[in-house]
């Protein structure tokens, strides 16, 4: 393992518990948040990466409306700046990990995306991150795509576990859409997998990490609600067309592990599984490492 994970995205959900994480198991942390280092700066990078560094890329623009709204800051933040990390690291000798979606499908499929499914981005948001991955991998060869999907803490952040966990604690009903369909991904088991492809020991370009098995977020939001003792009922079913959001989701994108285990990673464990260990931690975000 490289003796420096440098992080980019650093304040955001996966870049403060990675970095915690790589502090925990004794790296040199450089955890840099976006106003440090902005990667949409074609110049910035070289300050900050040097031969032999794990780079792992977790900044994005990742509010899905926002992006709609904003197609052009999207595309310098999602497709542009991973190119200039991965010039970058092409240029100085580092590692590269970048952090991609399950929204770059399309969700017409009803069986788990794997990585050799054909690619089709509904919005603004896939789309610019499909073209951050094919930037990455055009500029930087032996650079690895981690996609990921439905990432949680379940702790005190804006996350769906932790907002649902915050609902199940208080009063009333809350409506949720039970027609999308996803592969929940808790945020250690994804970062347990970035340094297992940090090891640069697989040779697959683009894996895919997500807990394993798939639910809608209506099935999600019962399951915390059960975890937590709360009453499953007060969780109501709606479909996604009866919220008013600018861009549209895939209506399917569970992914799929079964190629990326057969390049080396480990197994992943199924969702309810990792739920469970998650909401098991303080809400406080006691399982978050602090920021360093
Ligand atoms: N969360 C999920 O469910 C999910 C699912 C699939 C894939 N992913 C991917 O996982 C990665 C990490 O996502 P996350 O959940 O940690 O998202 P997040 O909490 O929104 O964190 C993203 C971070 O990137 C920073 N950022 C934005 N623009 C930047 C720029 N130009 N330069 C440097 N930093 C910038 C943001 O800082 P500011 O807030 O200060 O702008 C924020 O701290 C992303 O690649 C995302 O696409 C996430």
């Amino acid at each position: 393992m490289p003796a420096r994970v440098v992080i980019t995205g650093a304040a955001g959900q996966v870049g403060r518990f990675l970095a915690g994480e790589a502090a925990r198991r004794g790296h040199d942390v450089s955890a840099l948040t976006h106003r440090q280092w902005d990667i949409t700066d074609p110049d910035a990078a070289q300050r900050f990466v040097a031969a032999g560094d794990l780079v792992v890329n977790c900044a994005a623009l990742t509010n899905v409306d926002d992006a709609e709204a904003d197609p052009d800051a999207a595309y310098a933040i999602n497709a542009v700046g991973p190119e200039n990390v991965a010039h970058a690291c092409a240029r100085v000798g580092a590692r590269l990990v970048h952090v991609s979606t399950d929204y770059v499908f399309s969700g017409e499929q009803r069986h788990p995306y794997d990585i050799g499914d054909q690619t089709g981005p509904l919005s603004v948001y896939g789309r610019t991150k499909l073209a951050g991955e094919r930037n990455v991998l055009a500029a930087m060869p032996d650079a690895t795509i981690v996609r990921t999907s439905w990432v949680y803490t379940g702790g005190e952040g804006n996350d769906f576990v932790a907002v649902m966990r915050r609902r199940a604690a208080s009063d009333g009903t809350v409506a949720v859409a039970d027609d999308q369909t996803g592969s929940p991904t808790y945020v250690k088991d994804l970062v347990n997998a970035l340094f297992e492809v940090g090891e640069g020991r697989i040779s697959e370009p683009i894996l895919h990490v997500a807990n394993a098995g798939a639910c809608s977020r209506f099935e999600q939001a019962r399951a915390v609600f059960e975890e937590l003792g709360a009453d499953q009922r007060r969780v109501r079913p709606v479909s996604s067309g009866q919220v008013a959001r600018r861009a549209p989701r895939p209506a399917y994108s569970a992914l799929s592990m079964t190629t990326s285990v057969r390049a080396g990673l480990t197994p992943p464990r199924p969702w309810r599984v990792a739920l469970a260990e998650a909401l098991a931690q303080p809400a406080g975000g006691g399982q978050l490492p602090s920021t360093p």
